[in-house]
C-alpha cells in the first residue's frame, strides 16, 4: 500500500516529471488550510500547490479553488484533509486518475468498500500520513520481523473532543461533567475509527504499521476524557518476539478544531516532502 515512487500520470512518459510535484489540497478547514499555505509559500521544495478543492465557500484560497475532476487534470498528487466521508466518496476517482493520495483519515481504511476498493490495482498509490504519532517506522520493522504480542494505543484528550452524535445524554454527562480521566471506549482500532472517525486517525495508523489493514486481533485501543488533558496525549505500548516499544507523545490541539492536533498538517507536509526528488522543507 505504501510506496515511494514518483508517480507517472497516464500518457505521461516516464523521466519527463522534472519539475515539481503538483498538488491538490481536498479540504480547506484546519489541516487543509496550513497546508496549501505553506506550499504557497514554497514550504516544500519539491512541491507546488495547484489546486484547492473544498466542500464549503472559499475565499482567500493561494490557489485556484476548483472542483475535483479539474484538479485532478493539472495534480499528480491529491493531500487528503477533508474527512472520513470525502474519502470514501473521492479515493477511487483520484486513484484510477492517475494520481497519488495521502490520506490524512487514516481510520476511514477501516470502511468495508474503501477497503475492497484498494485490494484492487489502481494507477495512483494511496499513501498514509503519520499524522499526530510517530514511532510508526521502528513499530512496523519490529512487526516485519515478528508479529507483535500485544499493542496497545492509550489516547487522551479533553472531553470536548470525545462527544459524538451517536452518544445519548448520560454518556454525554458522564464524559464532560468528569473530575478526572474516564474511559470512554475501549475496543479495535476498526471500532475506534467508525464510532470516533475523527478522533482516533492515529489507533488506525499504529494498527496499518504494525499488521496492515486487516491486523488488529491483536492491537487495543484505549481512550480517555481528562478535564486536565490541555493536551492530546497518546501512548503506545507495544511488546513482541524482537523488542519492546514505549511511545508517548503530547500535542496540542490546534485552535481551529479541538479534535486536530496543530501538528497534523506538518506532519502532512513532511509525508508530501518525502515524495518528492527533493525530499526536504525549505521554510
Ligand atoms: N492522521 C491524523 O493524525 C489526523 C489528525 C487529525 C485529523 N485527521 C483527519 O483530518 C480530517 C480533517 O481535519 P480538520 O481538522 O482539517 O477538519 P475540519 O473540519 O477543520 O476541515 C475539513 C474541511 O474539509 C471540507 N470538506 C468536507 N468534505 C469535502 C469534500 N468532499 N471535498 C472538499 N472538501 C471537503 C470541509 O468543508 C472542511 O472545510 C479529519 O476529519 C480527520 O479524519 C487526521
Amino acid at each position: 500500500m505504501i510506496r515511494t515512487m514518483m508517480p507517472v500520470r497516464p500518457g505521461q512518459a516516464p523521466g519527463t516529471n522534472t519539475g515539481r510535484m503538483k498538488v491538490a489540497v481536498m479540504g480547506y478547514g484546519t489541516i487543509g488550510r496550513i497546508v496549501a499555505q505553506r506550499l504557497a509559500e514554497g514550504a516544500v521544495a519539491g512541491a507546488e500547490l495547484v489546486a484547492v478543492t473544498s466542500r464549503s465557500p472559499v475565499v482567500d484560497a493561494p490557489a485556484l479553488v476548483m472542483d475535483l475532476d479539474d484538479a485532478l487534470q493539472s495534480a499528480e498528487v491529491v493531500v487528503e484533509c477533508a474527512g472520513r466521508d470525502a474519502l470514501r466518496a473521492n479515493a477511487e476517482r483520484i486513484l484510477d486518475s492517475g494520481c497519488d493520495l495521502i490520506v490524512s483519515s487514516v481510520g476511514a481504511l477501516y470502511d468495508a468498500e474503501l477497503a475492497s476498493m484498494l485490494e484492487r490495482p489502481h494507477p495512483g498509490t494511496l499513501v498514509c500520513t503519520n499524522g499526530a504519532i510517530g514511532g510508526l517506522d521502528v513499530l512496523a520493522a519490529a512487526a516485519d520481523a515478528a508479529p507483535f504480542d500485544s499493542v496497545l494505543v492509550r489516547s487522551t484528550k479533553s472531553p470536548g473532543a470525545l462527544i459524538q452524535p451517536w452518544m445519548g445524554d448520560a454518556e454525554v454527562a458522564r464524559i464532560v461533567h468528569t473530575d478526572g480521566p474516564v474511559l470512554v471506549f475501549s475496543g479495535t482500532p476498526a471500532d475506534a475509527a467508525r464510532l470516533f472517525p475523527a478522533s482516533l486517525n492515529v489507533a488506525a495508523a499504529v494498527a496499518f504499521a504494525v499488521g496492515g489493514r486487516r491486523a488488529g486481533t491483536n492491537v487495543t485501543v484505549e481512550l480517555y476524557a481528562d478535564p486536565a488533558a490541555t493536551l492530546t496525549r497518546h501512548e503506545v505500548e507495544a511488546a513482541g518476539p524482537v523488542g519492546r516499544y514505549s511511545i508517548r507523545i503530547e500535542n496540542l490541539p490546534s485552535e481551529g478544531n479541538p479534535r486536530t492536533s496543530a501538528v497534523v498538517p506538518y506532519s502532512i507536509l513532511r509525508t508530501l516532502a518525502a515524495r518528492t526528488r527533493r525530499p526536504n522543507l525549505i521554510g
